[in-house]
Order: structure tokens, then C-alpha cells, then sequence
């Protein structure tokens, strides 16, 4: 890839700008930071360093700031937080310029229906924009009950219950289930929310090697004895590479060692299965077969939030006292209606599902075929694209923006520095010309011809 912009720079700049976008401090520490110097008084409140109190004394803030006026002077934009000037569909508008989009979730393109939006608005001239407080004490919009009812019958199972996040459903969940003599095994590619949950239920954590059956089982035959709780947690698509777990194997696992097993659905549901009905549809499995089936509403079903689905028991139990329920406002009725509507459009015109499947299957072809490499992916919603270096992975995202493409890029420490990536999100709207152009100016830039940086 061509150098572009870093041209200017010298050698020890450019080490400290990548030292800097990778989030690790350089040599010299941060400058600006206080730090006690010897013979302090430690014990007098004057000698606190500033770092302890003011939020932009903040080493891990100084180094976001001299990580920005690194990239500033490198004339590097930052390819994240751009604005869009409408609904992120196929398309979308930044800057006045129409991009092809790959950088949304709205995987069933339901995001920007008309009959979504149109839902959403009744909800909200019926009971609002917001439910003002929690469901224990606010009591019940009926649109949220519908809401859960259709989710369960989705999953197979008795029951679900809905959070205001995604992300936030994991901790809640996660944290209030476990404890100190609970363990946590997840899979080393598990999405930041299930970390969260962990570290707030103050359970032990082991991290199983991608997909390793074989070590979990092992594992669990010399250690299962010393644990009360298990939780076993993986996720339905890969956020990050796209490819699926073997769920049948782990629902074997969880009946020989008795763990509870969770699936995070949030890329997976509405996208795998041949009707989005995810993995539990993909592998024939049924809803009991999984303790708790996770997912988000910000993906494929063109809202907000998170949702549990799994037993009665278990949802009950969720309902009445786990704190990010009860101390948390209920799912807004706009964003509750928009839910349910997309999951209704969904099963009433399958073909959405199928058309996806064909851009994810074509889309990975393509970039196979033109010599660049998707990782794990297996086609589905989720093809990335490996380049091996965080800052080449922000340059080549500039690039293609330039180009007419908004891709993101995704770098150390989210993933590996040595698979450091551009990541595609396919939709079912992207037409396969779309797909086509986009890989001719994947490998343009890849291959350092595409157009300079953006300014
Ligand atoms: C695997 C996974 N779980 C949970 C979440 C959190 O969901 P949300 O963004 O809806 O809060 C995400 C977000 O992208 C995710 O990728």
C-alpha cells in the first residue's frame, strides 16, 4: 500500500503516530502527565497527581489527544463518527457525496421501511416516545409484551424479555446470573459486552481458543468439579469474521457437563437460518437446547435494544430482579413497534433472507477471487477483509471512501494488530454490481493504486 500522507514524516514520527492509533503509550510516557516524583509527600492531598482528578489530565485522554494531533499533522482523517445525511441503507450520504454503504447492520434493509417507520410513528402518537420509567414501577405498554411474545416464538422458547441495549443486556445478564464461584467460558473472538458481564459478576474466566470443542471438553473434565455456575458463551455469527460455532457439538457439551450455554444472536438472527430464524433455524436445534439465547433489535430488526429468550423460569427470575431490568426505563413503544414490525416483514417476505445469503456468498467469492483474503468468513452479512496493520487499515478505509465506498476499518486492539481489517456489512439491498465495484476498489487500494487518502 502506498505510503500517501506519512510521506512527511520521520521515522520516529511515524513509529509514534502507529504507537499512538494502536492505543500503546510510546517511550517517553505521555507527555503532560504528572507523576510523584521521589521524596513526595504521598500521604498529603496536594501531592495527588492531577491524572487521579481531572478528566484531561487522563493519561489514557492525553494519548487519545496526541494520537489525534498526530494523525491531524499526518493529514490521516479519522474514518469514524462521520455523519449521515439520511437512512444508511445500500447507499448512503456523507459529506454530500452518495457512498456505497457496508458500514450499517441494517442487514434485511428494514431500517428506512416505510411500514417500520410507519409503525414506529403510531407507537409513538399511542404511547409516547418514551416509557418513562422502569416496567416494574411504570407498568406494562402492551406493544413491549407483543414484542417479547413474537421474540420467544422466533427462538423456540417459552418466554423473552427485552433491555434498552444490546450491549447492556450482556452486562446486566450476565453480571446478576453469576459470582464468585461461577465460571465464564467464552470464546476468544466473544464480543466486548459478554467481557463486561464477566468482570461485574466477579466470576472466574477462561477463554477457549475459536471454536475449540475439543479444549472446552477437556477443559471441563478436570475442572467442572470446582465451579457451581458454568456459563459457556459464544456467539451466533462472528462479529468480526463471520463464521458460525458448532452449536451442535457445544449442545452435546452442556448436557455432558451440565454448563448453562448462551448464544449472542446479535449478527446471526435474521441472517442465518433460511428464514433469519439464526442458528438454532441453520442447525435444526430447538429453543430448550440453548439456556440463553441473546440478541440484539439494532441489527436486522431495525431498532434499539436487547433481548433474552429462554425459559419461563428464567425469564421471570430476569423480570424480577436482575438490576438492568428493574433499575432501567422499558424498551421506548416507537422503538418496541419498529422491532416487531421488521420481525413481521421478515417472516412475511423471506426472500430477504435469501437474497442476503447470495450477496454474502457472491460478495466473499469476489474477494477470493481477486486475491484478498476474508479470514474466517463463511459468507453470511459479516466479510471482512484482513490487512494486517491498524493505521494501513484506516488508510485503505480513507481510500475507499474517496472512492465511493464507506467501509470501517477495525484495528488493535478490537482485533489482533497482525489482523488489523476492513469490515463489510453485506445487506440484502446491495445489488450485485454494488458488490462487484466495490471489490475492483477494494483491490485497487489494497494494492496502493486507489485513490489518495481523504483529506
Ligand atoms: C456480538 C454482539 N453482541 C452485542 C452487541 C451490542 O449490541 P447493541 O449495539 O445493540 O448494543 C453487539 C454490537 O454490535 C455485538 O456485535
Amino acid at each position: 500500500m502506498s505510503e500517501g500522507r506519512l510521506d512527511g514524516l520521520s521515522k520516529d514520527e511515524k513509529r509514534e503516530m502507529l504507537q499512538a492509533i494502536l492505543g500503546r503509550p510510546g517511550p517517553g510516557g505521555v507527555p503532560g502527565s504528572s507523576v510523584l516524583g521521589p521524596g513526595s509527600d504521598a500521604g498529603a492531598p496536594a501531592a495527588i497527581p492531577e491524572q487521579f482528578y481531572r478528566f484531561d489530565r487522563f493519561p489514557a485522554y492525553e494519548q487519545l489527544m496526541a494520537q489525534r494531533f498526530i494523525a491531524e499533522r499526518a493529514g490521516i482523517p479519522s474514518p469514524f463518527f462521520q455523519t449521515h445525511e439520511g437512512v444508511a441503507r445500500d447507499t448512503t450520504m456523507v459529506e454530500g457525496r452518495t457512498l456505497i454503504n457496508f458500514g450499517t447492520y441494517n442487514y434485511l434493509d428494514l431500517n428506512g421501511d416505510p411500514r417500520v417507520t410507519r409503525a414506529a410513528l403510531d407507537a409513538a402518537e399511542r404511547w409516547g416516545t418514551s416509557a418513562s420509567a422502569s416496567r416494574v414501577v411504570s407498568g406494562e405498554r402492551p406493544i413491549q409484551g407483543r414484542l417479547e411474545a413474537r421474540i420467544a416464538s422466533l427462538l423456540n422458547t417459552e418466554a423473552a424479555v427485552v433491555f434498552v441495549s444490546g450491549h447492556a443486556t450482556n452486562v446486566a445478564v450476565i453480571g446478576h446470573l453469576l459470582g464468585p464461584r461461577d465460571l465464564v467460558v467464552h470464546d476468544e473472538l466473544i464480543h466486548n459486552s459478554v467481557l463486561m458481564g464477566v468482570r461485574l459478576s466477579g466470576a472466574d474466566r477462561k477463554v477457549l481458543s475459536h471454536n475449540d470443542v475439543g479444549e472446552l471438553d477437556r477443559w471441563l473434565d478436570k475442572n467442572r468439579g470446582r465451579y457451581e455456575k458454568v456459563l459457556v458463551a459464544v456467539e451466533g455469527l462472528y462479529s468480526m469474521d463471520g463464521d458460525v460455532p458448532p452449536l451442535p457439538a457445544l449442545v452435546r457439551l452442556r448436557e455432558k457437563h451440565r454448563f448453562l450455554l448462551m448464544v449472542d444472536e446479535a449478527h446471526s438472527i435474521g441472517v442465518v437460518g433460511e428464514r433469519g430464524r439464526g442458528v438454532r433455524e441453520h442447525f435444526g436445534l430447538e429453543g430448550r437446547h440453548v439456556d440463553l439465547w441473546m440478541g440484539t433489535l439494532s441489527k436486522s430488526f431495525a431498532g434499539q435494544g436487547g433481548y433474552i429468550a429462554g425459559t419461563r423460569a428464567l425469564v421471570e427470575y430476569l423480570k424480577a430482579t436482575c438490576p438492568g431490568f428493574v433499575y432501567s426505563v422499558g424498551i421506548s413503544p416507537p422503538l418496541a413497534a419498529a422491532s416487531l414490525e421488521a420481525i413481521r416483514i421478515m417472516e412475511a417476505e423471506p426472500e430477504r433472507v435469501s437474497t442476503l445469503r447470495g450477496n454474502g456468498l457472491h460478495f466473499l467469492r469476489r474477494i477470493r477471487e481477486a486475491g484478498l483474503d476474508p479470514g474466517l468468513s463463511e459468507g453470511y452479512a459479516v466479510v471482512p477483509v484482513i490487512i494486517g496493520n491498524s493505521l494501513e487499515a484506516i488508510m485503505a478505509s480513507n481510500a475507499l471512501f474517496q472512492a465511493g465506498v464507506s467501509v470501517q476499518p477495525i484495528i488493535h486492539p478490537a482485533v489482533p494488530e497482525r489482523s488489523a481489517r476492513l469490515r463489510f456489512f453485506i445487506s440484502s439491498a446491495h445489488s450485485h454490481e454494488q458488490l462487484d465495484r466495490t471489490v475492483e476498489r477494494v483491490a485497487e487500494v489494497v494494492a496502493g493504486v486507489g485513490p489518495k487518502e481523504r483529506r
